[in-house]
């Protein structure tokens, strides 16, 4: 037998080739965090996507059992495992589409902000080798703090001259998928027909679910409201909570995750009408950095939806947002500034 690495080669190759008859595209993607609790059902979940053609999974650990692992299921993808930064360059060269769940997780007690001191570093090494290795590919950040971590991702990239805003996406679907789950058990609706937008940032009062915006539409009682923005806000401190110090959402967020990435590549394909809530560089408010919907095509972000019209709670709720999230922007800045 020729060596397993030879073997994949072939493969691969057999298998693009089969796609470009089809007219299939095959895209590469890259996990960075791939042997992390998000990473690994996350990798397991963009293995299943017949998008994808190569599967990359990069950690500081553990990769090689992962990849012996996730390599076994009989899907499309082929999967490649990368160790260590001297691995980082070979594990992003030539791949569409990045995702980073690389970086520490909350305990309780901990805002997702004091993640920022291990994190930051974090995401600007990866952010340094995706603008040197795959400087268009399009990339979707999950580390925490994401209202700094997607700053810092910008001014790496702006700082190697490759930034492209429609490029970097800060992951929020997890607020969406919360917000249809809590909102369709009050509703008493299939949680799957629902749909909330979340718009602002991915921490506390920065996550401000538009209630007034539910499709389908639908009204709810003030006491109503308030239970539901305060468990869509907290969410993600709920799960922290009841894992009691083993870390935050990781099922939800590979699932969250991985819808999301299928949303990217199906833009990128050229699928029409692709439209997702993610925290990006955008104009819909003062701001530079604003969580709300995005139009998704082959260069990325197409088109940033308007707000719509809010009632006066999400107005308040919008400035209380617009507060904390104007300073998280400005601490991810100056953190690659100074
Ligand atoms: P985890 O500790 O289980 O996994 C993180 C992985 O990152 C580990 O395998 C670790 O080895 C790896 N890692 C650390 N430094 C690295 C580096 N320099 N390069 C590559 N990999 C590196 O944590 P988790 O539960 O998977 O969470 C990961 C991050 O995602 C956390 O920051 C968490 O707060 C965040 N998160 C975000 C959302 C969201 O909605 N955006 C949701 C859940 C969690
Ligand atoms: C989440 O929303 O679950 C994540 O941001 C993780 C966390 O720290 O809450």
């Amino acid at each position: 037998h020729p060596p397993t690495s030879q073997m994949e080669e072939i493969s691969l190759l057999r298998r693009s080739d089969c796609r470009a008859k089809g007219g299939a595209p095959g895209f590469k993607v890259a996990i960075l965090g791939a042997a992390g609790g998000i990473g690994q059902p996350l990798a397991m979940l963009v293995k299943m996507n017949p998008l994808v053609s190569l599967l990359h999974l990069y950690d500081v650990v553990n990769t090689p059992g992962v990849t012996a692992d996730i390599s076994h299921m009989n899907t499309g993808a082929v999967v490649r495992g990368f160790l260590g930064q001297p691995q980082l360059e070979s594990a992003l060269a030539g791949m569409d589409l990045i995702i980073i769940p690389a970086g520490v997780p909350r305990k309780p007690g901990m805002t997702r902000d004091d993640l920022f001191n291990i994190n930051a570093g974090i995401v600007r090494t990866l952010c340094e080798g995706i603008a040197k290795c795959c400087p268009g590919a399009i990339v979707n950040l999950i580390s925490n703090p994401v209202n700094s971590t997607v700053p810092i991702a910008a001014e790496v990239f702006k700082n190697a001259g490759t930034y492209n805003p429609k490029r970097l996406l800060g992951v929020t679907t997890l607020d969406v998928a919360r917000a249809n789950t809590f909102v369709a058990e009050v509703l008493g609706l299939d949680p799957r027909e629902v749909n909330v937008p979340v718009v602002g940032g991915h921490a506390g009062v920065t996550i401000l679910p538009l209630l007034s915006q539910v499709n389908p539409p639908c009204s709810f009682t003030p006491e109503e409201i308030t239970y539901l923005t305060d468990r869509i806000q907290n969410g993600g401190t709920e799960v922290v909570e009841a894992k009691a110090g083993a870390g935050s959402a990781t099922l939800s967020m590979a699932y969250a995750a991985a819808k999301f990435a299928d949303a990217c590549l199906r833009g990128m394909r050229g699928d029409a009408g692709i439209v997702e809530c993610a925290y990006v560089a955008s104009q819909v408010t003062e701001l530079p950095f604003f969580a709300s919907k995005v139009r998704l095509g082959r260069a990325g972000i197409e088109e940033m939806l308007p707000l719509g019209p809010l009632n006066q709670f999400e107005r308040a709720g919008l400035e209380k947002a617009k507060k904390e999230l104007a300073e998280s922007i400005q601490k991810g800045i100056s953190f690659v500034k100074k």
